[in-house]
């Protein structure tokens, strides 16, 4: 199902691409690259980095039809294309033209936790990268690292529990794979790939200001990204009641006291990895 939309995307979680200098730095995108975003969402941050590649070309690929189609209306040019494909499946169902050996760089930021949670095997992600890179071409990404956002994740499992869905189906509801640095350095190595940089930042966000409508804030980044641990629930009166529990039960936790904003505990895990010549 598709659960993304790019204004609720933008009303609750409009740092996620603001906050990308040091990937972006990492990437160091050449004028003439030809620049592969995996899980680009609705292409704000790639038609960035397009404009960075004037001679190269950036294609984004993402599987949510209504992010892919914010994308071509808003962040398109001649450099910057996108498409709706899968990223879980990127080994089995991604064209030729994209695992052809072609491309310069592969990027991802924000997106790889939704997608090597429902990769199967995972590392076939990255084999997937390996075949659509050129010799000595790099893969440069950004995503949620251990423990990223534990005060929410454990929240949301418990607000499922609470109402009766048992333990184990409630951690299997979660939509996110945040690896530790060691899982990530034996999966690239596995496939490969040569690790260059491999670090973790524990990075608080201030979450975007309460709105009455209930877009913005803390409801609004729960209703968004936990869309999936609320498909537990059948009417849109038990989705709102546990997000109001969750949301209750994290304001004593992440809000603080000096001036009531709320931040999380986002923790991001960066890579460069490079295919050997
Ligand atoms: C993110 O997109 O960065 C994110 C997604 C889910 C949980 C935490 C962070």
């Amino acid at each position: 199902m598709d659960h993304w939309s790019s204004a609720a995307y933008s009303s609750a979680a409009s740092f996620v691409p603001k906050l990308t200098s040091t990937v972006v730095q990492y990437l160091a995108p050449r004028p003439t690259d030809r620049i592969l975003d995996i899980g680009c969402g609705d292409g704000i941050l790639t038609a960035q980095v397009a404009a960075m590649v004037p001679s190269g070309q950036v294609l984004g690929l993402d599987a949510s039809q209504s992010m892919i189609k914010a994308a071509q209306e808003k962040s398109a040019s001649s450099n910057c294309t996108y498409r709706v494909q899968d990223c879980a499946a990127l080994l089995k169902s991604a064209p030729s033209d994209v695992l052809n050996g072609s491309w310069d760089k592969v990027f991802s930021n924000a997106a790889l936790h939704w997608i090597l949670r429902y990769a199967e095997p995972k590392a076939s992600v990255f084999e997937a990268v390996r075949e659509a890179l050129k010799p000595d071409g790099v893969l440069v990404f950004e995503m949620g690292g251990a423990g990223n956002c534990a005060e929410i994740h454990a929240a949301m499992v418990a607000g499922l529990i609470a109402r009766g869905i048992p333990t184990a189906e409630a951690h299997a509801a979660s939509p996110w794979f945040f690896p530790s640095e060691a899982w990530m350095r034996k999966t690239l190595e596995d496939v490969g790939l040569v690790v260059e940089k491999l670090e973790t930042e524990y990075r608080p966000t201030k979450l975007t200001p309460k709105t009455e409508d209930g877009k913005g804030g803390l409801e609004g980044w729960l209703k968004l990204m936990c869309a999936p641990f609320l498909d537990k629930f059948k009417t849109q009166k038990e989705k709102d009641d546990v997000v109001r529990w969750v949301a209750d039960l994290l304001d004593g936790i992440i809000t603080r006291t000096e001036d009531g904003s709320q931040w999380m505990g986002y923790v991001r895990l960066r890579v460069i990895a490079r295919k050997s010549a």
